[in-house]
């Protein structure tokens, strides 16, 4: 269950590895993977190099930002309160406190890397948008307990959050520096991901079939928000690049026309997740099981 204190102090990132400070710039390698932002692909930009990478450089940081943003307003916070709940065991409250430091650590990853990615590609940073995960959860409070729908969130999320990340790992034209980051990112998140299926297991007996069903109809947004581009960031830089309106929509078009299925990548990415909602019979619901049939995923 979770891991013990001595595990984690041979494993965590925090305690193994120095801090990842390789320069990030135009010749170290893109920014972003292209595979993760099907826009880049496009022809138009394709045949402007030094537009294309700086794309990608928004595409980085706005990633960034999101899991900057997960941790921050979301992992963190349900930390705290891990620790201290008499509703989970001794271990638990450690394995918390654990996750607690390696997120802040992770946080401070990303905010230098945020910091020399604008830098090197000249960003202005004033165009990235709020991730839809924390508007939806922030939404979501209005109507159930706080504490609770910012736990489940974030079993949701962190147990999704690998996929992603491992595949910008994998890309070689992906700067080194980007790529140790996530590489490193990935060893602690796989870990998180242990522990928030258990602990969303230890959880969701405890709610009310009205909780279950309210709270559970936006886990397939949660896990598409972590798999899909933002669309309207991609959107909004491409206009602040200085293609015109019309551009855009033929952009945005020609790519989305007949969109990339995300499906297989929802699948994919999200095996941890759903298999824990799988052995909680959380698709017995129909309002859960219908709100996962409207992104087109189905479970017998
Ligand atoms: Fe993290
Ligand atoms: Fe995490």
């Amino acid at each position: 269950m979770g891991y013990s204190v001595e595990i984690w102090e041979k494993r965590s990132n925090v305690r193994s590895r120095p801090l990842r400070r390789d320069e990030i710039s135009r010749v170290a390698g893109l920014a972003f993977s292209p595979c993760a932002s099907p826009i880049s692909n496009h022809p138009l930009l394709i045949a402007d190099t030094s537009l294309r990478e700086a794309f990608l450089g928004y595409m980085l940081c706005q990633y960034s930002h999101e899991l900057l943003h997960l941790e921050t307003s979301i992992v963190q916070p349900v930390c705290q309160s891990l620790a201290l709940s008499p509703d989970f065991n001794q271990q638990q409250r450690v394995t918390a406190r654990c996750l607690l430091i390696d997120e802040a650590y992770h946080s401070l990853g990303f905010n230098l890397l945020i910091d020399e990615t604008k830098m090197a590609f000249d960003l202005d940073l004033s165009i990235l948008k709020q991730p839809s995960f924390l508007t939806l959860v922030q939404c979501q409070t209005q109507q159930f307990d706080q504490a609770l729908v910012y736990l489940l969130a974030c079993c949701v999320l962190e147990t999704v959050i690998c996929g992603k990340m491992s595949k910008l790992t994998m890309d070689t034209m992906v700067a080194p520096r980007v790529r140790q980051l996530f590489s490193d990112h990935v060893n602690d998140e796989s870990k998180h991901g242990d522990f928030f299926a258990e602990i969303f297991k230890d959880t969701w007996f405890r709610l009310t079939t009205y909780e279950q069903e309210g709270i559970g109809s936006v886990f397939p947004h949660l896990l598409f928000s972590l798999i899909m581009p933002n669309m309207q960031v991609e959107h909004d830089v491409l206009l602040h690049l200085g293609f015109d309106d019309k551009t855009v929509q033929r952009i945005m078009q020609d790519t989305y026309a007949s969109p990339p299925s995300f499906h297989d990548a929802a699948y994919q990415s999200g095996q941890k997740t759903l298999r824990m909602m799988q052995e909680m019979e959380v698709f017995s619901l129909h309002a859960i099981a219908d709100a996962f049939a409207e992104h087109g995923m189905t479970f017998i």
